[in-house]
């Protein structure tokens, strides 16, 4: 298949979200928040254009990934990175776009010297990109928690020695759930489901 990869535009915002809440719709709750949070982190001072990336296949939004400033903090403040949402159209998935963008994006991210990556996913899919549980940093929630879907990366051999702490991501990611509705009455309508897989 024949996948361009570019920066993300303001032009294309609407189109990615459309695709966002479809990657991400019924996924891991009945609905879904991550268009939200993509559309709230893009407009925070921590949002890292330069790691925005589209992937096209001919002039269509077919996945997205994008990168935020985070830190990691104990006695002093580190800066890192923390990646997602990232999402790949559903009828896409699975033809290996999610990991270019990945890789691509991590490239890049290194170039810029940024020390390392935090996320929150599935580990049987980071655990190939190299993504290691956040415990083996000493690195934890903000609730000084731990759990296998919280990953971290180092982006160069050890760049993370020396550095532990709790991880504090952008207030993006903490939706409010009427600020969540009224955004998601301008999409298209999309009914919620329950199922099994979900937390
Ligand atoms: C997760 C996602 C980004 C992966 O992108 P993709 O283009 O489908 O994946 P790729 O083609 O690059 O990789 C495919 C491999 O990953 C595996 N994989 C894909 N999604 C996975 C998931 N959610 N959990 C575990 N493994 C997954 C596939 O089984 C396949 O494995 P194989 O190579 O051993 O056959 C995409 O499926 C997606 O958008 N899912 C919905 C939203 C989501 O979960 N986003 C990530 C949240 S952290």
């Amino acid at each position: 298949m024949n996948i361009i990869i570019r920066n993300e535009t303001d032009k294309d915002y609407r189109e990615t979200e459309i695709m966002t809440r479809e990657a991400f719709g019924d996924l891991y709750k009945p609905g879904c928040d991550e268009h939200f949070v993509l559309h709230n982190l893009r407009k925070s001072k921590s949002f890292v254009p330069e790691l925005d990336f589209v992937a096209l296949h001919g002039n269509d939004i077919v996945g997205n990934i994008i990168y935020s400033k985070a830190g990691i903090s104990d006695t002093e403040y580190n800066e890192v990175l923390c990646m997602g949402p990232l999402s790949v159209k559903p009828e896409y998935q699975k033809k290996g776009i999610g990991s270019t963008l990945l890789l691509r994006s991590l490239e890049s991210a290194r170039k810029m010297g940024f020390k390392a990556v935090v996320i929150f996913g599935n580990p049987d899919y980071y655990h190939r990109f190299g993504f290691r549980n956040a415990a083996c940093f000493k690195i934890t929630t903000s609730d000084g928690g731990n759990f296998e879907a919280f990953m971290v990366l180092e982006l160069d051999k050890d760049s993370l020695m020396n550095i532990r702490g709790t991880f504090i991501p952008d207030k993006a990611f903490y939706s409010d759930k009427n600020e969540l509705e009224n955004f998601d009455r301008k999409f298209p309508f999309k009914e919620k489901h329950i199922n099994s897989n979900q937390l």
